[in-house]
């Protein structure tokens, strides 16, 4: 079996799978629009997730938790038609499944039905495994996230790294595994320390996805712009910038403005050609009275 799936071929959960077992590593990025979408896509990305994280990069909040499924839907649909190959994972926001299984499936439904994406990422394990069980139940396929989950930052005690001691470790494994046991397809595992993460991908038959976690996991997962460096603030110590994007779109449009306030953009080359004779008759139109307003004596 290739690595990628043919040319018309979506990923599909058994290739995923069978990436794990061949030790293939699986790349997976967060889009949340047609180009980037299309751009994971062209550049042989295996997973894109619509990220509840685009509160902070699309939208502008602080925090995650301010996105709605009306705003992830919309995002999503966008996303789901320039992402054909990857596999496309819809981000839960918080509150859309927090209080009860049938909410949990109807909103997952939304997200398939009216986006299009292939699955839906929950976070937390505990009270979240019976709305895994629901969603795989109503035949939603689920991805499992369990370390630092956004969502419960402030119950975790911030943004940090989780599992440092050998019993909060070992409630990690133990909440990958119920997740696994609940019907999670892979789980993404935050801000874990190396040796633990690398534990917890040993011990789960599906695939874990590393954000922070160290090279031990079956895959890794960056938020696009934190890798483009096209967001402000101060990104966490995991990520690395594979450009500074930010820099040349400044760049661009200071160059843009200048030429515009210079009279410099556009020139002949960005404009459309009229015949000479054409414009002459249009130029003597101009002294005449404009067509439909009838001069009073
Ligand atoms: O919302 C998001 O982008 C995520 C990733 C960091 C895994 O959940």
């Amino acid at each position: 079996m290739s690595s990628r799936p043919d040319e018309a071929g979506k990923l599909s959960l058994t290739e995923l799978a069978e990436l794990k077992r061949r030790g293939r590593p699986i790349v997976m990025v967060t889009a949340y629009d047609y180009p980037t979408g299309r751009l994971a896509d062209v550049a042989g990305i295996d997973v894109v997730l619509v990220g509840d994280s685009a509160a902070m990069t699309v939208l502008g909040h602080d925090s995650t938790l301010p996105a709605t499924m009306d705003e992830l839907i919309m995002l999503a649909r966008a996303t789901v038609r320039g992402a054909r190959r990857p596999l496309v994972v819809g981000d839960m926001p918080f509150g859309s499944f927090q209080v009860s299984d049938e909410e949990a499936v109807r909103n997952g439904v939304r997200f398939v039905k009216t986006a299009g994406v292939d699955a839906v990422k929950v976070e937390g394990a505990g009270p979240t495994l019976g709305r895994v069980r629901a969603l795989v139940g109503a035949g939603i396929p689920v991805m499992g996230h369990v370390g630092l989950t956004p969502q419960s930052a402030t119950m975790l005690g911030g943004f940090r790294a989780q599992g440092r001691t050998a019993e909060r470790a070992r409630n990690l494994l133990d909440d990958a595994l119920a997740l696994e046991a609940a019907g999670c397809f892979s789980v993404v595992l935050e801000a874990i320390p190396a040796p633990v993460a690398t534990r917890i991908t040993e011990a789960l038959d599906v695939p874990t996805i590393g954000i922070g976690s160290g090279g031990g996991c079956d895959g890794q997962v960056l938020v696009l712009h934190d890798l483009l460096g096209l967001y402000e603030g101060r990104a966490p110590r995991f990520v690395k910038r594979y450009t500074e994007l930010a820099d040349t779109i400044q760049a661009a449009l200071s160059r843009y403005a200048g030429e515009v306030r210079a009279g410099v953009f556009p020139d002949e080359t960005h404009t459309y050609a009229i015949p000479e004779e054409e414009l002459a008759a249009f130029e003597a139109t101009l002294s005449l009275p404009r067509a439909g307003s009838a001069r009073q004596a």
